[in-house]
């Protein structure tokens, strides 16, 4: 009886490592902002709260969801970035639930170039460590 429980538990402690160890290192695509999307934030500093909460590898994915029209996004430099310069920025997303690739370790910055989604804190700016798997 103790040596058949003993035995399940080493079954499911591997299966459980197993599954760990499988599910990791697997690129994520994240939403941006979660349930609240790429919109004007409720209050400034909401986008530097979720890039602080959400740790990012070269592999990951970034998707965008907003209404068509209403937003969009481009990838920036970071003077672009901190003076919403939107005639330096040409959008890289235009339709809502597009996907950026972050493909290079480092600050990316995206910017919103519609209105003054930019001015409105429509921003974000994400570290992106190098690949987990390297
Ligand atoms: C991003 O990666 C996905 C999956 O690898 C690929 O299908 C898609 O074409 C890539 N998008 C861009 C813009 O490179």
């Amino acid at each position: 009886m103790t040596s058949f429980n003993f035995n399940v538990v080493v079954f499911i402690s591997l299966m459980v490592a197993a599954m760990a160890f499988y599910v990791s290192p697997q690129p994520t695509i994240y939403v941006v902002g979660d349930d609240d999307g790429w919109n004007i934030p409720g209050y400034p500093t909401f986008y530097d709260k979720w890039a602080s909460i959400h740790d990012l590898y070269v592999g990951d994915s970034l998707q965008f969801n907003f209404k068509d029209d209403e937003h969009d996004v481009a990838e920036t430099d970071e003077q672009t970035y901190d003076e919403c310069n939107t005639d330096e920025a040409d959008p890289d997303i235009t339709k809502g639930g597009g996907i950026i690739n972050l493909t290079t370790e480092g600050v990316h910055h995206f910017i919103s170039t519609i209105k003054d989604d930019c001015q409105s804190h429509l921003k974000l700016a994400v570290y992106v460590n190098p690949s987990s798997s390297a």
